[in-house]
C-alpha cells in the first residue's frame, strides 16, 4: 500500500508548545522512592536525588513535570512533606494502599525540578481537602517572605518563592475510585471557589480544572460542560487523561489508539467552545492532557496491595514496554502535536518506574524503555510550527474503531533554522508501507536524518541487561529527489525524517 502526503509551509496549525513534552511524578510505587530519589545510591547527590535519572530525564527532553499526584494527591497533606525529615509523619496512602514515609516532599521536589531544569506543575488536594489547604500550599510555595507560610519555607532553607505557575485543581474528581470523588456540580463549586481564592493570592496563576478520566466515562462531555459553565472565568485549561493497551492480541485496534485521543481532544474543545458561546466570552479554554500513556491496567503489577499490607514504595504499575507500545506512544504524540492550537500542556504519565519511559533498579542501574525513544526524538526535533498535512492513506478494519487509516503523520517546520521534520507511523501489521511526500512547496531541501523505531518482534522489550534491543535505527530506504521524499515504512513502526 502507498501513503501520500502533501506538505506546504503555509498550512500552519500553531507553534509547537514546549509544554507538550511534560511528564508526571506521583507518590506511587517506586516513582519517587528509588526512582528520582534514593539517598545512598552511587549517583545520588547530597539531597538524595539520583544523578542517573536526572541525566535520563534531560535526555528524554521533558519540559514540565506534574506532582505529587494522581490519585495520591486526593488524600495528601502537603505539610507532612516539609520541615525536618525526622519529624515528618508516615501515613497510609489510600489511593495505592501503601505507606507514605513523607521523607520527600515539596521542597525536595523543587530541588529536583531546579536541578533538571524543568517547569513544575503542582496539583492540590480537592478530594479530602479544600480551598484553605490549596491556599496554604500556594503561599508556602510562592509567597514572598513576611507571612507565616513563606517564613516557614525560609526556615526550611528556601527563602525565595518557587514561582510555580501551573496548578491543577484536584485530580480525576469524576472517577468513583478517587478519594473524595464528586459529582460534576460538587466539583464545579469547589474548583471555582479554589480557583477564585488562588487568583486572589496571585492573578497570574495558570489553573487547570479536572476534566474526564477517559473518553469512556459515562459523564464524559456532560462533566466538562457543567464544570466549565461554572468555572469558565476562573480557569485556563481543562484536563484530559487517557491510557491505552492492547487487549486479547488485537493489534489493529491498539495501533489506532491515537484515533481516540483525537476524538477526546476534539470533543473537549467542542464542549469548551459551546460553553464559550453560551456565556458569550472571548477567552478560549485549552486542554491540559496531563496524563497519557500505554498502561496494562489488568496486569498484576497494577493491583495495589490489600489487607494488612501497607508497604513503602512497592513495585506497582511497572509495565515493561514493547516495540508496539513505543509505536503507539509515538502516535499519541503525533495526535497531541496536531492539536497544538488547543492542547496547551501535556504530561506523559509517568516518568520513572511507574508506567514510565525510565526504569531503575534500587541501588543499581537505570535504563530506557522502548517508549523513551519516540518521546525523546519528538521532544528534541519538533520545533517551529506544526503543519497541517494532506494525507491519503488506505484504511483497515478493526474491532474498536471500525475503520482506521493505515498510517498517521504530522510535520513541524522551523522557518528560522530551515528544519522540516516529519513523524510517521505505520499501523500495518505486515509488510512495508510506501511513503511518498510531496515537498515541492519548500524549495531546496536535504535529507538530514531518517530513523525508525521498529522490531521484527513487536513484543521485544528493553531490559537492564539489553537496554538497546528496541532503539532508533537508520531508515535506510528514505530518499529525496525532485521535491519528493520517499521511504518504505516497516510494519508496526514509528519513524522520523528530518530535512533542512
Ligand atoms: O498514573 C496513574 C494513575 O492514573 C493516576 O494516579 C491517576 O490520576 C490515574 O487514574
Amino acid at each position: 500500500p502507498t501513503v501520500t502526503i502533501t506538505l506546504d509551509p503555509a498550512f500552519r496549525i500553531a507553534p509547537v508548545r514546549r509544554r507538550t513534552f511534560g511528564s508526571f511524578v506521583e507518590h506511587l510505587g517506586r516513582c519517587v522512592y528509588t526512582g528520582i530519589y534514593e539517598p545512598g545510591h552511587a549517583t545520588a547527590d547530597e539531597a538524595g536525588l539520583r544523578g542517573d535519572v536526572i541525566e535520563l530525564t534531560r535526555e528524554l527532553g521533558v519540559t514540565s513535570v506534574r506532582y505529587p499526584g494522581g490519585n495520591f494527591v486526593s488524600g495528601y497533606k502537603w505539610e507532612d512533606g516539609i520541615g525536618p525529615v525526622e519529624q515528618r509523619p508516615a501515613r497510609h496512602d489510600l489511593a495505592w494502599h501503601s505507606t507514605e514515609p513523607n521523607t520527600f516532599g515539596l521542597d525536595e521536589f523543587m530541588g529536583w525540578i531546579e536541578k533538571v531544569g524543568v517547569e513544575p506543575m503542582y496539583a492540590v488536594n480537592l478530594g479530602t481537602r479544600g480551598v484553605e489547604e490549596a491556599l496554604d500550599v500556594l503561599q508556602y510555595a510562592n509567597a514572598p517572605r513576611g507571612i507565616a507560610l513563606s517564613e516557614e519555607r525560609a526556615a526550611n532553607g528556601h527563602p525565595e518563592g518557587y514561582g510555580i505557575r501551573m496548578w491543577c485543581l484536584g485530580n480525576e474528581m469524576d472517577g468513583p475510585w478517587q478519594t473524595g470523588h464528586k459529582t460534576a456540580e460538587e466539583y464545579a463549586r469547589i474548583a471555582t471557589e479554589a480557583a477564585r481564592a488562588m487568583r486572589q493570592e496571585d492573578p497570574e496563576l495558570e489553573l487547570i480544572a479536572c476534566g474526564s478520566s477517559s473518553s469512556s466515562m459515562e459523564t464524559f462531555g456532560a462533566w466538562e460542560n457543567t464544570v466549565l459553565t461554572e468555572a469558565y472565568d476562573h480557569v485556563d485549561m481543562i484536563s484530559a487523561h487517557a491510557y491505552y493497551a492492547e487487549h486479547d492480541g488485537d493489534q489493529g485496534s491498539f495501533l489506532a489508539s491515537a484515533q481516540d485521543m483525537d476524538y477526546f481532544i476534539e470533543s473537549v474543545v467542542a464542549t469548551a467552545d459551546h460553553v464559550r458561546a453560551k456565556l458569550k466570552r472571548e477567552k478560549r479554554i485549552h486542554v491540559s492532557f496531563d496524563e497519557w500513556n500505554v498502561w496494562y491496567q489488568s496486569r498484576a503489577e497494577s493491583r495495589p496491595p490489600s489487607g494488612e499490607d501497607w508497604p513503602v514504595a512497592p513495585v506497582l504499575l511497572e509495565d515493561h514496554y514493547t516495540a508496539i507500545d513505543a509505536v503507539v506512544v509515538g502516535n499519541l504524540l503525533i495526535s497531541l502535536l496536531r492539536h497544538s492550537d488547543r492542547v496547551a500542556s501535556a504530561s506523559l504519565a509517568q516518568l520513572v518506574n511507574v508506567i514510565a519511559p525510565i526504569m531503575t533498579e534500587p541501588g543499581g542501574r537505570a535504563w530506557k524503555q522502548t517508549t523513551f525513544h519516540p518521546f525523546a526524538l519528538t521532544a528534541r526535533h519538533a520545533t517551529g510550527e506544526v503543519l497541517r498535512l494532506a494525507i491519503d492513506a488506505p484504511t483497515y478494519e478493526n474491532a474498536r474503531f471500525g475503520e482506521s487509516a493505515i498510517a498517521d503523520s504530522v510535520a513541524t517546520w522551523d522557518q528560522e533554522s530551515g528544519e522540516l521534520t516529519l513523524f510517521a507511523v505505520s499501523r500495518a501489521t505486515e509488510g512495508e508501507l510506501d511513503l511518498a511526500v510531496d515537498l515541492s512547496a519548500f524549495g531546496d531541501l536535504e535529507l538530514v536524518e531518517a530513523v525508525t523505531v521498529h522490531h521484527e518482534d513487536p513484543y521485544a522489550q528493553n531490559t537492564a541487561d539489553a537496554p538497546e534491543t528496541v532503539a532508533p535505527r537508520p531508515l535506510s530506504s528514505a530518499a529525496l529527489g525532485d521535491g519528493r521524499l520517499t521511504a518504505a515504512l516497516p510494519a508496526i513502526s514509528w519513524s522520523m525524517l528530518r530535512l533542512r
